[in-house]
């Protein structure tokens, strides 16, 4: 494949700044940020695919939403780049270059093997509400194109920053939603709306700023639904353009509240997929927010923590 040999010449890595601590102190090390050049898609066939979908990243509910101009998978008017930011290739933001060749690969929510396609129906399915791609769609080709296409830029490296979310340390005591509502009012709510709503464009296509909960937002069991999940995300991420991953806004439990007050089912109800998640209950998440557990700790310390007796439970069974 001509555009590979390509592709990997000319991988720029380019020298990102230091990173920094939680004390604000500088370690040593410099992080290699890998660099996605888009202007480096070729304009051949495969290329073309590449560059669709990449678009399909950005632009996912212009393009399949519930009034999309290719066809209308998406039942609501998020984007794909919403939390997978800069099209899946941001650092600690649910980076998505290695995704092509992680797959395909088991999954205890389905508890089969599934093929990246099937993944990438899966949040098709949640958090956007949507009904999944045909296998054979141009938009799904189009998807798989893209990416294969940036996992070129990581596929031999052993690890690169940022490829997973920045790790958060869990406080002894649980996520507190009051305290995160506070924090909401203060931090997020001037994009996102006081209840969450979000703004809307003004061509009613996208999201400016997406919302948060309610119908229009994603679903209940959506991986983002997870309070440690969000959270590791939020740290690195928001608010928006001023949050960086060595410049954090939120501190660990300030994200875990936060996230807290917005995953909280009793204040903010969330359309609930009718599918069965973890057919084995043994392999659920510890932070799965959906009963029964194959253990004695309650749905509330599920949900909300303290997580790392859960952990360590888990880690002790599976010895
Ligand atoms: C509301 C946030 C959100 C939106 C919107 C979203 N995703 Fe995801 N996606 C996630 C989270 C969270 C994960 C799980 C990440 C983890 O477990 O670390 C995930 C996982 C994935 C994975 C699996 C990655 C891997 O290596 O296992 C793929 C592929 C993926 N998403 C593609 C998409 C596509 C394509 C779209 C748009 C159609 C999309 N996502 C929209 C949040 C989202
Ligand atoms: C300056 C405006 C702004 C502020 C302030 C802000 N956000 Fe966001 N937020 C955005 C934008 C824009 C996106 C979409 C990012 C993208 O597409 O790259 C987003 C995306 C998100 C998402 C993922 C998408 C979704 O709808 O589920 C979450 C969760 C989120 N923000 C939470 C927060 C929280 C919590 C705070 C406060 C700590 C916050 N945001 C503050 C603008 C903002």
């Amino acid at each position: 494949m001509k555009y590979l040999i390509v592709a990997s010449l000319l991988m720029i890595f380019y020298f990102g700044c230091s990173i920094e601590n939680q004390d604000g102190k500088t370690n040593s090390e410099n992080a290699n940020f890998v660099f996605v050049d888009s202007t480096l898609i070729t304009n051949d066939e495969f290329g073309e695919s590449v560059k669709l979908g990449r678009a399909l990243m950005l632009h996912t509910s212009e393009l399949i939403g519930p009034e999309g101009n290719m066809g209308k998978y998406l039942g609501n008017k998020m984007n794909c780049s919403n939390c997978h930011q800069e099209a899946g290739t941001k650092p600690f933001a649910f980076n998505l270059m290695r995704a092509h060749q992680r797959y395909p690969q088991y999954r205890p929510r389905e508890n089969k093997v599934l093929s990246l396609a099937d993944r990438i129906n899966n949040c098709i399915e949640r958090p956007h509400l949507g009904k999944p791609l045909p296998y054979d769609s141009k938009e799904m080709i189009a998807f798989l194109s893209y990416f294969k296409w940036i996992n070129s830029f990581v596929q031999k490296l052993d690890s690169f920053p940022g490829e997973k979310n920045l790790k958060l340390e869990f406080p002894k005591i649980p996520a507190d939603s009051r305290i995160g509502a506070q924090l909401y009012l203060n931090k997020c709510s001037s994009c996102h709306g006081e209840n969450g709503e979000g703004v809307m464009h003004e061509s009613n296509r996208f999201y400016v700023y997406p919302p948060l909960w309610g119908k229009n937002a994603y679903q209940a069991g959506s991986s983002m639904h997870r309070i440690t999940i969000m959270a590791s995300w939020l740290k690195a991420n928001m608010p928006h353009l001023i949050a960086k991953y060595n410049q954090p806004v939120l501190t660990d439990k300030e994200a875990l509240d936060i996230a807290a007050f917005i995953n909280n089912d009793s204040l903010h109800p969330r359309t609930v997929p009718i599918k069965v998640d973890y057919p084995n209950i043994k392999t659920k998440p510890f932070d799965y927010g959906i009963g029964p557990f194959a253990d004695t700790f309650s749905l509330f310390q599920h949900k909300f923590g303290p997580f790392e007796p859960i952990i360590a439970f888990k880690r002790n069974q599976s010895n």
